[in-house]
């Protein structure tokens, strides 16, 4: 064995052959060291993109395959796939010697990251000037050519027109159904790092729908009504596919102490045939006051005829007639904005420990 103290050895042939792809260490540094068509490969163990350990990844080919969200890079180069070669990690030397592996300390080959061109929602936080403004998100799912009387989106559209008529203010509204998103795919599980603002998905697809909700959300709402059926006493599965969607706005407080929806408002519509408004009240409260968001009194109107009823058309009649849940929804659109324009006024400082389990950042 050479005793040149650069040469690291990282272990028998004999084991580190029965991987073919594994992370070990080389000195204090974390390479990703994969054997395939007998020969070893070391390439540095940190992804390009936002540091994914590659030794815990898959091999396609040669091509060692970050296990966060996706990234290549070739098992002997290190350089990225094709296309994006010059995006590479470094590459090790390595040999074999007395039926150990030995791995060059000093990397053979330096690495490079390409710029990027800017995700359209990586930009800086902030209220852009100008009077208040409303959007509402509508979680009812219906047939698109065919579609139907939806008592929470007929009610979320009356606090919009009250808005508009009434303060001359802009408004927005999404409707879940209309965008193609994907659920969320879990990275968080992977790594609290792996969670990435914007959302690695977005980042990744182009055509991502949930853009639209994350624009409205961080940067141009000030106060966001969302509208919900009551399916199996809970909120939507549309309504729950975005909560999913996001963490990522979440996780940016544990993980950098950043407050992505500050001084936003939050208000609710809960309709449904049955019961259980306060279930999907408290989750809904729950969840938007964990993003940050703040709620005016009794920020929510709702509507359900009671376990028993089955007659649908009539819950529908009911509400369609309902003048009293109108002038709710009305009254709430204005405890809404009289909370947004005191929040502008006052232009709150930041939310210290802010997030779940008053995590700071780490
Ligand atoms: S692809 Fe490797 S960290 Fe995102």
């Amino acid at each position: 064995m050479e005793s040149n103290s650069d040469w690291v050895d990282v272990g028998a042939l004999e084991e580190l052959r029965k991987r073919e792809l594994q992370q070990v260490l080389v000195g204090r540094t974390k390479v990703a060291l994969s054997f395939k068509d007998g020969e070893f490969g070391v390439i540095h163990g940190a992804c390009n993109h936002v540091g994914g350990p590659l030794g815990e990844g898959t091999l396609a080919g040669d091509y060692v395959v970050c296990p966060w969200h996706n990234w290549k890079f070739h098992r002997i180069t290190g350089e990225g796939e094709p296309g994006y070669e010059a995006d590479r990690v470094p590459r090790f030397e390595c040999r074999a010697e007395g039926g150990r592996l030995l791995v060059r300390a000093t990397p053979l080959t330096e690495g490079n990251k390409l710029p990027h061109d800017k995700h359209p929602l990586d930009r800086p936080l902030g209220r852009f000037e100008g009077p208040l403004r409303v959007a509402g998100i509508s979680t009812t799912a219906m047939n698109a050519k065919f579609p139907r009387y939806s008592s929470s989106e007929a009610l979320l559209e009356t606090a919009l027109t009250h808005v508009r008529e009434k303060h001359g203010l802009e408004t927005r509204l999404i409707k879940l159904r209309e965008l193609n998103f994907r659920a969320c795919e879990g990275c968080y599980s992977k790594s609290s790092k792996a969670c990435t603002w914007p959302c690695s998905i977005s980042q990744m697809d182009p055509s991502d729908g949930m853009h639209d909700v994350y624009d409205a959300l961080v940067y141009w709402a000030d106060v966001v009504l969302i509208a919900t059926p009551i399916s199996w006493g809970a909120a939507s599965s549309l309504y729950f596919k975005m909560d999913e969607r996001l963490n990522t706005v979440q996780n940016q407080m544990p993980l950098r102490n950043r407050l992505l929806l500050k001084d936003k408002i939050a208000g609710f519509v809960i309709t449904g045939g049955q019961d259980n408004i306060q279930a999907v009240a408290g989750q809904m409260m729950l969840f938007f006051g964990e993003l940050g968001m703040q709620f005016p009194p009794f920020p929510f109107i709702a509507h359900s005829r009671g376990w028993s009823a089955e007659d649908m058309e009539h819950n529908v009649d009911y509400v369609k007639r309902s003048a009293e849940l109108s002038e709710g929804e009305r009254a709430l659109s204005e405890r809404r904005l009289e909370l947004a324009a005191r929040l502008q006024a006052s232009a709150s400082g930041s939310l210290s420990r802010g997030g779940r389990k008053a995590s700071g950042a780490h």
